[in-house]
């Protein structure tokens, strides 16, 4: 293995750490998916539960990954075979290794409409976006959409091939907080247009009656996407943490950061679905996918300055995207070097061709191939489905296993003991013996029954 040859490449320390991870945490999850899904299902009782699964469940396998990472100095298939050494560990590895290589391509298909956003801004379109026709013409555009999945998928390769992710990451420290800062002010502008408060009704105020079954499955594929988990990238990040950094606190850091930039995205999100939508508001919450993308550019339009925010937010957006999909592509191309034996060329090029295959597919899902369906599903929603709700509660049930079975959940409370002492010890031993595995199956479960179409999401 590559780490067995050189040295391993660390973090300058607590921030450093913090900053990488929410920087892969932080992303079109946060912007995109959370916003949707809130507005879909049922505003604040999704968000009840999303929060409350984050601060325990999500918490808890944040600190076991990268404990593991940590100890083992691994990536995920390498931190398996550290303590099984026997089949199976390698069958968990793969499982965390498999699911970025799944969601990259239908990533670079969302960064690919907002760098066409961008675009738009920078040319002056704002009207055209801002019209309720425009978003579902443009991706039911085969070659227009197709392009710029294209080139945001071939931006991704040139940083990785050009070995220049250091950079991006550099200026995304200075793009993240200046996006959070512009999101505040497109927020209270939006909770402050008449109508709004509609919205922010709906996004603090859970109703129990819409809870079911589907709010925590959805709420939990959310929590497994936005936090990064579940996909082997906190192991790798842990295998880069030194050894005196507090493990505990920069878990709840991560997990604070990347919830308060979803609830701040909701909010400026879904009031202006109450404000600008007049009586189409009900349908397009229901939106789905295409929610940021035809909701913002109304409140941009209305705004005085509005293209100028338009290209900010936008551009902030991309990088945000960018070092999402940067995380993704290159977890998947370091397991393809170590585990597959490929060079760093190789893997490259083979990462390429797999985002442009499944990409292609969930791009074309909206024109060309609108009729495909499997199991009910358009291409990308597919592999949205497929990751967040079949794959990652098999793969955070290996990381469970892996723990109660093999490692012991000693071996990540001495650990974490190190730099530390860790607080809560106890909770997370309840949380990762019981809680998180008995949901774990019952997630699993309902995704398979509802794929099936025996209950109804
Ligand atoms: N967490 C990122 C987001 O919210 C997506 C992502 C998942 C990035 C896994 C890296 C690894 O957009």
């Amino acid at each position: 293995m590559a780490s067995e040859k050189k040295e391993r490449a660390s973090f300058s320390g607590r921030l450093g750490y913090v900053l990488a991870t929410a920087g892969s945490a932080v992303g079109l999850g946060n912007i995109w998916r959370f916003p949707y899904l809130a507005a879909k299902y049922g505003g604040g009782i999704f968000i009840l539960v999303y929060i409350i699964l984050a601060a325990t469940f999500g918490y808890t396998m944040i600190v076991t990954e990268t404990a593991l990472g940590r100890k083992t100095r691994k990536s995920p298939v390498g931190a398996f075979s550290f303590f099984t050494k026997k089949k199976m560990g390698a069958v968990g590895g793969w499982m965390n290794a498999v699911i970025p290589m799944i969601i990259v391509p239908y990533y670079s298909v969302i960064g690919g409409w907002v760098l066409r956003y961008f675009v738009e801004y920078v040319r002056g379109n704002g009207a055209s976006l801002a019209e309720d026709t425009y978003f579902s013409g443009f991706i039911g555009n085969a070659a227009g959409s197709e392009i710029f999945f294209l080139i945001f998928a071939a931006l991704n390769i040139l940083v990785i091939g050009m070995g220049v992710n250091g950079g991006v990451e550099r200026v995304s420290t200075v793009m993240m907080p200046s996006l959070i800062v512009l999101a505040v002010i497109v927020a209270v502008y939006s909770v402050t247009r008449p109508g709004a408060l509609a919205g922010v009704h709906y996004i603090f105020v859970p109703d129990f009656s819409k809870f079911s079954i589907m709010t925590v499955v959805a709420a939990m594929g959310q929590m497994f996407y936005s936090l990064s988990i579940a996909m082997g990238i906190l192991y790798t990040y842990g295998s880069y943490m030194k050894d005196d950094v507090d493990v505990e606190s920069s878990s709840y850091q991560v997990v604070l950061v990347d919830s308060c930039v979803a609830i701040l995205a909701a909010l400026m999100i879904i009031p202006s679905v109450f404000a600008f939508s007049g009586a189409d508001a009900a349908q397009n919450l229901q939106a789905g996918p295409s929610l940021l993308f035809i909701t913002l550019p109304k409140v941009f339009a209305s705004m005085a300055g509005g293209r100028i925010f338009g290209i900010l937010f936008f551009l902030m957006v991309l990088f945000a995207a960018l070092t999402s999909s940067i995380s993704l592509l290159e977890t998947s191309v370091s397991t393809l070097e170590d585990e597959a034996h490929m060079n760093r060329t190789g893997a490259t090029v083979f990462m390429f061709a797999v985002m442009i295959v499944l990409g292609s597919l969930s791009s074309f899902g909206y024109n060309i191939l609108s009729g495909a369906r499997i199991v009910g599903m358009q291409f990308l929603d597919f592999f949205d489905f497929l990751s967040n709700s079949l794959m990652m509660p098999i793969s955070a049930f290996t990381t469970c296993l892996l723990v109660l079975r093999a490692a012991g959940v000693r071996v990540v409370i001495d650990e974490v003991g190190k730099s530390s002492k860790f607080r809560m010890r106890k909770m997370y031993s309840l949380s990762i013996r019981y809680f998180a595995p008995v949901l774990l199956v019952i997630i699993f479960l309902s995704s398979v029954l509802s794929a099936l179409g025996i209950i109804s999401m």
